[in-house]
């Protein structure tokens, strides 16, 4: 989704706000755009495209002088992607320009009166809608440029995160949120604007994070004043110091984010079990759940509510939690959750699954549990996330940043907490024994090695991947466990290559899928030893028999699947349960090498956001 950058400060501003669009060019976005304040006058810069061409296109439209910035990264909703529509925008005056993440739902309705009161618009978009509201307010209502915000977002309907600069007031930028991320860097007598901390990591490390409903005046010499924008009480500033540093948001010297963030799986798990697994004790410690423990232990069920891999992470948790505790779990879309009023009652506990902690409708689902009184359990990657704060209790996966827009570790690290809080839950209702316990401990703790080993057949699965780079369709079979897996495998190759792909459970394809089987088709089945081995070889006999192409994810030193299969891939040998941390891995490289054979853009897919802040 759209990436929000400014500066205000001693330093050039181009410099800092173009390097921190870059930053967030994972975020997904269409097209750029820079407002710069040279101290006299206000130059504006965007266009369709990438922020590379932003850069060719500022070198020839305008000077680059000025202390005062702000910049964008557009992911389209009102609008297509071209130029025109590229934030920045300003008002009509000229005066005023803002740049916005987010939508504004009734933004048709205030156009038609402001069209009425003489306003004209360049765009379509909602964000040169609400640019001339606040305009016209300020004008209205002759009041300073925060108060005008205030008034205008009180009258809006939608979610935003914006940043307001005024051309007569140069000293100050006005900036709001409701629904999408706003980061401020507090740095010495300079001030960052961001939608994540990462544009302004190297210059400091204290950073407030707004509120939903939220406003702020940052203002170069008099420091940022935090309103609540319904009822203007004044907020307490809270300036946290970040933890993060930049090594962990470079490349590291792979080609890609994802292929980096691939390889750091052993130790993103390790990070994710760190303090929590303790073996020899034979305890997991997990501070938000022993503080709630009670809630879960008299559970009617578990209600996972999720987006895309979150989702299929959910998935693997169903079966996790099923077997170990035994706790009824229903996984659902966030997005059909929300809108379907389910039936929710306080026996319930929801779990919600996140990397970015920012997803939209997850969002929506949480309130909408809180609402009917469920305990809700948040599973997110990024620390201190609009998810997790909205949540009662949680457990953060310690992935690191995940950049690269197909998740890869987020999704590992998901399964890793979900199976600590199987596995706590399991021993606190007595349905594990003490060895079991013990045995699954062990074996988890093992898993960083095992992801190791199944990295190194990175060579072996380009060579697959060459072969079937060219495939228009692909289907992903796997059972039980497993299951879950072949749709995530799917859902991989589809987004980062653009090949067709469908996951389903292996015994389904008889029931429609087998139609398409030609020997066109590649067929990715997992097949590890213990999960229905025998039932997934005769489903794969089935495909033989029909003259697909079968690509095996198999269990290392499988013979049968072997002698069936025109690809096998080995992953080490584990307990069923825990063999999604493994089996996920090669369908990951397998969809990242497709991918760079067509020369598609891997980190940033077209059409795709890292973080959907939008319904
Ligand atoms: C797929 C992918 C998306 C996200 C989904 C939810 O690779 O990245 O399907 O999983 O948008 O995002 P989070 O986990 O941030 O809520």
């Amino acid at each position: 989704m759209c990436g929000i950058v400014g500066y205000i400060g001693k330093k050039e501003a181009y410099p800092i706000v173009i390097e921190g669009l870059k930053r967030l060019e994972y975020r997904g976005y269409d097209s750029a755009g820079i407002a710069l304040y040279d101290g006299s006058d206000l130059k504006l810069s965007k266009t369709k495209g990438k922020v590379a061409d932003l850069e060719d296109r500022i070198s020839s439209e305008i000077s680059t002088k000025g202390t005062v910035g702000i910049g964008h990264t557009r992911w389209a909703t009102h609008g297509v992607p071209n130029d025109v529509n590229s934030h920045p925008h300003y008002s009509n005056s000229g005066d005023l320009v803002i740049i916005h993440n987010g939508i504004i739902e009734n933004y048709e309705s205030i156009k038609k009166e402001l069209i009425k009161r003489g306003y004209t618009f360049k765009s379509d978009t909602d964000t040169e809608v609400l640019i001339n509201l606040i305009e016209d307010v300020k004008k209205n209502e002759d009041v300073k440029l925060g108060k005008a915000v205030q008034i205008a977002l009180n009258q809006v309907v939608g979610a935003y995160a914006i940043a307001v600069f005024d051309k007569k007031k140069p000293d100050e930028i006005v900036v709001a949120k409701l629904g999408s991320p706003l980061a401020i860097g507090v740095g010495e007598e300079e001030f960052f604007i961001a939608s994540d901390a990462s544009p302004f990591l190297e210059y400091t490390k204290k950073a407030i994070y707004l509120e939903d409903e939220e406003m702020a005046i940052v203002r170069l010499k008099k420091g940022v004043k935090i309103r609540k924008i319904k009822n203007d009480s004044l907020v307490d500033p809270y300036i946290q110091e970040l933890k993060i540093n930049l090594e962990q948001i470079e490349k590291g010297g792979y080609e890609h984010f994802m292929l980096k963030e691939i390889h750091e799986q052993p130790n993103a798990i390790k990070d994710t079990y760190r303090g929590r697994l303790r073996v020899k004790e034979g305890i997991i410690k997990m501070a938000g759940v022993d503080d709630n423990l009670e809630r879960f232990l008299n559970a009617n069920r578990i209600i996972v509510v999720a987006c895309g891999t979150s989702w299929h992470a959910g998935l693997v948790a169903e079966y996790i939690f099923e077997d170990l505790a035994r706790i009824p779990v229903e996984v659902e879309y966030a997005s059909e959750f929300r809108y379907r009023n389910p039936v929710i009652t306080e026996k319930d506990v929801v779990i919600a699954i996140s990397q970015s902690g920012e997803t939209a409708d997850t969002l929506a689902a949480i309130k909408l549990a809180k609402s009917k009184g469920a305990f809700v359990f948040g599973v997110c990657n990024v620390v201190g996330s609009s998810i997790a704060r909205e949540t009662h209790a949680g457990a953060y996966t310690h992935a690191g940043p995940e950049i690269g827009v197909a998740s890869t570790k987020a999704f590992t690290t998901q399964i890793t907490v979900l199976t600590l809080l199987a596995l706590k839950l399991a021993k606190a209702n007595g349905n594990i024994s003490i060895s079991e316990f013990h045995k699954h401990l062990t074996e988890l703790e093992l898993i960083p090695n095992k992801v190791a080993e199944a990295l190194k057949a990175d060579d072996h699965i380009k060579t697959v991947a060459a072969t079937y780079k060219d495939a228009k369709n692909c289907l992903y079979l796997g059972r039980g466990f497993n299951f879950p897996v072949a749709l995530e495998g799917a859902l991989k190759l589809k987004e980062i290559s653009y090949i067709h792909a469908e996951g389903y459970p292996a015994a389904e394809m008889k029931h429609g899928p087998i139609a398409l089987i030609d020997d066109q088709m590649p067929v990715f089945v997992i097949a590890t030893k213990k999960g229905h081995y025998e039932k997934v070889v005769s489903n794969i006999q089935e495909i033989k028999s029909r003259s697909g192409k079968i690509i095996g994810i198999v269990t290392e030193g499988d013979e049968d699947v072997k002698e069936l299969a025109d690809h096998v891939i080995e992953v080490p040998e584990t307990l069923e349960l825990l063999t999604p941390l493994l089996t996920t891995i090669p369908l990951q490289l397998l969809s990242y090498h497709i991918a760079v054979m067509l020369d598609k853009n891997v980190d940033q897919p077209r059409n795709l956001a890292k973080s959907v802040t939008v319904e």
